[in-house]
C-alpha cells in the first residue's frame, strides 16, 4: 500500500499537468469550481436530461430516487454529479469510497447512521470488498442488512432495517462491477469525453469564478489542449493564469495561452512529453512498429505500466497508436503529428485489434 502510494505520487509529479486524476491539494480548488445544480453542468446533455427526469419524478412522488451509477474516465464529473443529486434533492450527502470499506461491518456502520432520503455516495465502488458488496446488494434492494455478530458456528445474524436511501456509485471501471451490483442500479449514467466547445464554456465559467480575465481565443486554446477532460481544462487554466500574471499583464490571451502551454510541454492536441516520446520512439526508432510494449517502455525510459496505463489510452483514443496482437503500431496521424511523412503501408487510423483490450 505504502509503495503503491509512493509510486502514484511520483507518477503524479511527472505528469501532473495532463493527468486526468486529481492531485492531492487539487480537490480543494476543484470544490470551488464544481457546478452546484444540474442547470450549471456544461455538456453531458443526455445524462443531464435523463438524471433530471429521474430526480424530478422522485421529487413529485416524494420518494428517494432510484440508485444511480455514474461511470466514466477520471475528471469528467462523476463526483460533481453525485453532489448535485444530493443538492437537487435537498438532502445530505454521505461520502465514502470502495477502498475505505474493507469489512462488511464498515458498511453496516455507515448504513445504520443513514436517515430517510439521504444520498450515500460510494466513490470507486468497484474497489469494495466482496462481503461488503454482498451486504450492499441487500441494502439496495430491501433496505435491510444482516449484521453478523460473532464468528464460526456461534455467529448470529441480526437483521437491521435501513431507511430508504439513494445510493450513488461512481466508477472508472464499470466493467469490473459484478452483474448483481450493476443490476441493482435503477439508472446508469455513462459520462463521455467533452467536445472542445463544451470545454471552452467550462474554461470561461471557471475563469469567472477564479477572477481571471480571458479572451475567447485564449479560452479556446486551453480547451483544445485539455484532452476532453474538465479537470485538465481547469488545471491548464490555473497554470496559464500563473504565466499571465508573472510574464504578462494578467490577461489570458491566445499568445499567453500558447506560450504558457508550450512552456509546460502540453502541445496543441494535448499530448505531453511522455505521449510524444512514445510516438516519437515508435516512429523514428522502430519504423512505426509493430513493437512490444516492454521494448517501447525501455526505449522511453519508463515503466511498462506507465506507458500502458498512462500514455496509451489517450494515444489510442485519439488515433495515434494502435494496439495489435503483434505489438504497438503508429498510425499515419502519429507520423504527421511529429511532422514526418508516414510510410506508404501505414494504416490511416488506429485499428484496435480487440486482443489487448480489457
Ligand atoms: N460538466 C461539467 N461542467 C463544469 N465543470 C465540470 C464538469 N464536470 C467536471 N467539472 C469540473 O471538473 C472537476 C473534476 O470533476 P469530478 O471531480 O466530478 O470528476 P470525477 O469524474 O469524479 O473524477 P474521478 O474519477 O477522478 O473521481 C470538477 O472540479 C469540476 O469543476
Ligand atoms: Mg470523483
Amino acid at each position: 500500500m505504502y509503495d503503491e502510494d509512493l509510486d502514484a505520487a511520483e507518477e503524479q509529479h511527472l505528469r501532473s499537468l495532463t493527468a486526468a486524476e486529481a492531485e492531492g491539494d487539487e480537490r480543494a480548488v476543484e470544490a470551488a469550481l464544481r457546478p452546484r445544480t444540474l442547470d450549471e453542468v456544461v455538456g453531458q446533455s443526455r445524462v443531464r436530461e435523463q438524471l433530471g427526469l429521474v430526480l424530478e419524478a422522485a421529487r413529485q412522488r416524494g420518494r428517494a430516487p432510484d440508485h444511480v451509477l455514474l461511470s466514466g474516465p477520471p475528471g469528467l464529473g462523476k463526483t460533481t454529479l453525485a453532489m448535485i443529486i444530493a443538492h437537487e434533492m435537498a438532502t445530505p450527502l454521505r461520502l465514502t469510497s470502495g477502498p475505505a470499506i474493507t469489512h462488511a461491518g464498515d458498511l453496516a456502520a455507515i448504513l445504520s447512521g443513514m436517515n430517510d432520503g439521504d444520498v450515500l455516495f460510494v466513490d470507486e465502488i468497484h474497489r469494495m470488498s466482496r462481503p461488503a458488496e454482498e451486504m450492499l446488494y441487500m441494502a439496495m434492494e430491501d433496505f435491510r442488512v444482516d449484521v453478523v455478530i460473532g464468528k464460526g458456528p456461534g455467529a448470529t445474524a441480526i437483521p437491521l432495517e435501513i431507511p430508504p436511501f439513494t445510493l450513488v456509485g461512481a466508477t472508472t471501471r464499470a466493467g469490473l462491477l459484478p452483474g448483481p451490483l450493476r443490476d441493482r442500479f435503477g439508472f446508469t449514467g455513462h459520462l463521455e469525453f467533452y467536445e472542445p466547445h463544451e470545454l471552452d464554456l467550462i474554461v470561461h465559467r471557471s475563469s469567472g469564478l477564479l477572477g481571471v480575465e480571458l479572451t475567447s481565443d485564449g479560452a479556446a486554446e486551453i480547451a483544445s489542449r485539455s484532452r476532453g477532460t474538465p479537470r485538465i481544462a481547469n488545471r491548464l487554466l490555473r497554470r496559464v493564469r500563473d504565466y499571465a500574471q508573472v510574464r504578462a499583464d494578467g490577461v489570458v490571451t491566445l499568445g499567453v495561452a500558447r506560450s504558457a502551454l508550450d512552456l509546460y510541454e502540453v502541445d496543441e492536441l494535448g499530448l505531453d512529453r511522455l505521449d510524444r516520446a512514445v510516438i516519437d520512439v515508435l516512429c523514428r526508432r522502430f519504423g512505426g512498429g509493430p513493437v512490444g510494449v516492454s521494448t517501447l517502455a525501455v526505449a522511453v525510459g519508463e515503466e511498462r505500466e506507465t506507458v500502458e496505463e498512462v500514455a496509451e489510452p489517450f494515444l489510442v483514443r485519439n488515433g495515434f497508436l494502435a494496439r495489435t496482437p503483434r505489438g504497438r503500431v503508429a498510425t499515419a496521424a502519429a507520423w504527421l503529428h511529429l511532422g514526418l511523412t508516414p510510410p506508404a503501408s501505414t494504416a490511416p487510423q488506429a485499428v484496435e485489434e480487440a486482443l489487448f483490450e480489457e
